[in-house]
C-alpha cells in the first residue's frame, strides 16, 4: 500500500529548490481525508498571511460568443452550428457595469470569443472607456489572443488585467486538444503571455485538469509552468464535457471526471502554497461538478470569485461546457446566495476594492530594482 503523506512530506517536497514534476505528482494523487485536510490546511495557513481570508468578486459579462476558433473542448467553437451567435450591445454591458457598481463588487471581466477584427476592437476600447469614465471598477479583458498594438490599445482605454490561459503547458498536448489548421499554436498563445506581461498587463493564466489525453505528469508541469511564467492571476478550472465537441465521450481520459474537482482543488492548493501571494480564481467549471464546488476552492487557498452578470437571456448561449450552473437565475438571486455561502465557509468579501494580486507588483518592483 502507497504510504500516506505528512504535512513535512508535503512541505519538503514544494519547498525543494529544483522542485521536478515527480515531486508533485505524488501531491496530485493524494486521496485519503487526512492528506487533503493536511494539504489544505497548509494551503489556508499560506492564504491566510500572504493574502488574508478576502475573496474578491469580478463580475463576469460574457459579451460575445462569436469565435474563429476551434478548440476540440469548448462549446463554443465555430464548428459547433447549434450555438446562436450573439454580442451584447454596449448598453447591455453598461447595464452590468452599473450592476457591478452598485453591489461594490470592485472589478468587471469582460469576455468573449477570440475575434480579431477592427470593428470588435474598436468595440471593446469603447466601451472600457465608457466604464472606466462613469465607474471606478477594475477591469479585466479575456478576449483572446490579439496583436502586442491590440493589447496596448486595450490598455489605453483603461483595462489592467488580462486573461489567457495557456489550458496545457505541454505543446505535444496542445497539439492534441486543437486542430492544425494555423490559427492554434502554442508558440503564438506563449507570445501573447509574454506580449501581455511586457506592456504592462497583470496577467492571469492557467489550464483545464481532465482534458482527454492529460496525465497528472501533465498537471505537475502545467503548476512548474505558472510558477516560471510568473504570472500574477490563475484560474484552474475541470474540463467538463460538451456534446458540440469533439471531445464528447472521448475513450482518452485518464482523470476520470469523479475524480477532477480532488485534482484541481490540490492544484489550487500547490500554486497557493509555492506562489504565495498571487490571486487564484474559484472558477465555475468547479461549480458544475459540484454544488459546492467553489466554495471548496476558496478552502483550498482560492480567493477569487466571478459572479455571472451575463444577462439570463443570453447564459444559455455562451456554453463552454455544459450543465453550466446558475443559468436561469438572475444575477440578484444567485448573488445573494453566494454571499451567505461565502460568509459560511469563514471568508470575508472585499467589498468596494479592485483587489490587485500582490504578486503584480512584487514583480514590478523587483524587475525594476537595479540588481
Ligand atoms: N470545460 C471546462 N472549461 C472549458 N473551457 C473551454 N471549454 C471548456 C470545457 N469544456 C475553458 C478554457 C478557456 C476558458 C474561457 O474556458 O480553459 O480558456
Ligand atoms: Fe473559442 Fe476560447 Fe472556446 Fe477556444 S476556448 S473555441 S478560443 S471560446
Amino acid at each position: 500500500m502507497k504510504k500516506a503523506e505528512t504535512k513535512d512530506d508535503i512541505m519538503n517536497r514544494l519547498s525543494s529548490a529544483s522542485l521536478k514534476k515527480e515531486d508533485i505528482v505524488p501531491i496530485l494523487k493524494m486521496g485519503t481525508k487526512e492528506e487533503m485536510r493536511i494539504l489544505q490546511s497548509l494551503a489556508m495557513q499560506i492564504k491566510q498571511e500572504r493574502v488574508g481570508r478576502i475573496v474578491y468578486f469580478r463580475g463576469l459579462v460574457e459579451f460575445s460568443n462569436l469565435c474563429r476558433k476551434n478548440c476540440f473542448y469548448c462549446g463554443l467553437r465555430k464548428e459547433n452550428k447549434g450555438v446562436n451567435r450573439f454580442r451584447l450591445s454596449e448598453e447591455e454591458i453598461l447595464q452590468a457595469a452599473a450592476f457591478a457598481h452598485e453591489k461594490r463588487y470592485g472589478s468587471l471581466v469582460l469576455q468573449s470569443g477570440e475575434n480579431q477584427s477592427e470593428e470588435h476592437i474598436d468595440f471593446i476600447c469603447r466601451v472600457v472607456e465608457e466604464i472606466k469614465s462613469k465607474y471606478d471598477l477594475g477591469i479585466t479583458l479575456s478576449c483572446g489572443e490579439q496583436s502586442e498594438d491590440t493589447y496596448r490599445r486595450f490598455l489605453a482605454s483603461g483595462a489592467h488585467r488580462y486573461l489567457l490561459r495557456i489550458e496545457t503547458s505541454s505543446p505535444e498536448l496542445y497539439g492534441k486538444w486543437h486542430p492544425g489548421d494555423g490559427k492554434h499554436s502554442f508558440e503564438t498563445r506563449l507570445n501573447c503571455l509574454k506580449s501581455l506581461k511586457k506592456i504592462g498587463f497583470q496577467v492571469g493564466s492557467g489550464s483545464m485538469v481532465g482534458v482527454p489525453y492529460q496525465t497528472l505528469e501533465d498537471i505537475a508541469g502545467d503548476i512548474l509552468f505558472l510558477r516560471d511564467m510568473e504570472v500574477d492571476m490563475m484560474g484552474i478550472g475541470p474540463f467538463v464535457e460538451h456534446s458540440g465537441t469533439p471531445f464528447y465521450r472521448s475513450e482518452a481520459y485518464s482523470i476520470p471526471r469523479e475524480e477532477r474537482l480532488k485534482v484541481t482543488l490540490t492544484m489550487i492548493a500547490v500554486l497557493r502554497i509555492l506562489l504565495k501571494d498571487v490571486n487564484i480564481a474559484s472558477t465555475t467549471a468547479m461549480q458544475a461538478l459540484d454544488k459546492f464546488g467553489r466554495e471548496k476552492g476558496l478552502l483550498f487557498g482560492a480567493n477569487v470569485i466571478m459572479p455571472n452578470l451575463t444577462p439570463a437571456t443570453r447564459r444559455k448561449d455562451y456554453l463552454l461546457y455544459e450543465h453550466k450552473p446558475d443559468l436561469d437565475e438572475d444575477a440578484l438571486l444567485c448573488d445573494n446566495s453566494l454571499e451567505a455561502r461565502i460568509a459560511s465557509v469563514g471568508e470575508t468579501i472585499g467589498y468596494g476594492q479592485w483587489g490587485d494580486p500582490l504578486h503584480f507588483f512584487r514583480r514590478i518592483n523587483h524587475s525594476s530594482s537595479p540588481s
